[in-house]
């Protein structure tokens, strides 16, 4: 067994895990703490350390942390939905400052994304999958015969001329609280769109609406099958934990 501890960093919740990388299963029950507000990278980091306190996570775990934003070079790009000063913040050293440890960052989607074709509704699946989250924001993981190719940010391709997450994640269905089949309406012209640019082969739909997945997935009408995820909210655990764990073998 190997195992890594993996984070998911939320607008709302912050929750981590122990994970059997090697089976993609959690060893220890999910621990929560709410986001900090103002939701700096010092203070979001602080309560990270936190749940690894209360977790008892040793110094020779492996750590993987998701955020809500690309993450390349372990550097954050941009953020849309977490305080703005983590824009250009290096994870790496913030991590080693205030999490006590070496940690790997990573998207939030792009970890879903890759638990979901390890061990998920992607496994074993060829070809290009798309991998999306509905939440506050559009997340999006492309996988390629089962390798990501990071950071693709589909959530903010334009739709009626706007930032398409702000037209269909799942908070615009809260905030205006529309009827599934106004919400799918959205859905329809999002994934149509996308399916147009990529050719996907399998479209998998994650995020916590997608326990609802029965009431807008039949409406939706695309060429690629499109099925719920099936790690559900454990997704970004898992797949922050194996990036971990892969990220320690390296060195
Ligand atoms: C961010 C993405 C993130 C998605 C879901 C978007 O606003 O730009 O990086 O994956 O929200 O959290």
């Amino acid at each position: 067994m190997s195992a890594a501890f993996g984070i998911d960093i939320g607008g709302s919740g912050i929750k981590g895990a122990l994970v059997d990388t090697s089976e993609g299963t959690l060893i220890t029950p999910v621990v929560t703490e709410p986001t900090p507000q103002p939701s700096t990278p010092q203070n979001v980091t602080k309560m990270c350390a936190e749940l690894l306190t209360r977790c008892e996570v040793g110094p020779d775990v492996p750590v993987g942390v998701t955020l809500p934003a690309p993450v390349s070079h372990n550097r954050v790009l941009f953020i849309a939905n977490l305080h703005q000063s983590w824009a250009g913040t290096d994870v790496h050293a913030l991590y080693r400052e205030y999490l006590g440890t070496e940690a790997v960052g990573v998207n939030d989607a792009d970890a879903a994304g890759i638990a979901e074709a390890r061990f998920g509704a992607a496994a074993g699946v060829n070809g290009t999958v798309l991998v999306t989250t509905l939440g506050t924001g559009i997340g999006s993981a492309l996988i390629l015969d089962g390798k990501l190719w990071p950071n693709s940010e589909l959530g903010h391709l334009e739709l009626d001329g706007k930032d398409a997450e702000s037209v269909a994640s799942s908070a615009q269905k809260t905030r205006y609280n529309l009827s599934y089949e106004k919400y799918a309406q959205r859905l329809q012209r999002y994934y149509a769109h996308v399916e147009m640019l990529l050719c996907p082969d399998l479209i998998v739909v994650g995020g916590g609406i997608s326990a609802n997945h029965d009431q807008f997935l039949p409406l939706l009408k695309l060429r690629a099958p499109i099925v719920p995820a099936k790690l559900r909210n454990t997704a970004g655990i898992i797949g922050a934990a194996i990036q971990a764990a892969e990220a320690t073998e390296r060195h």
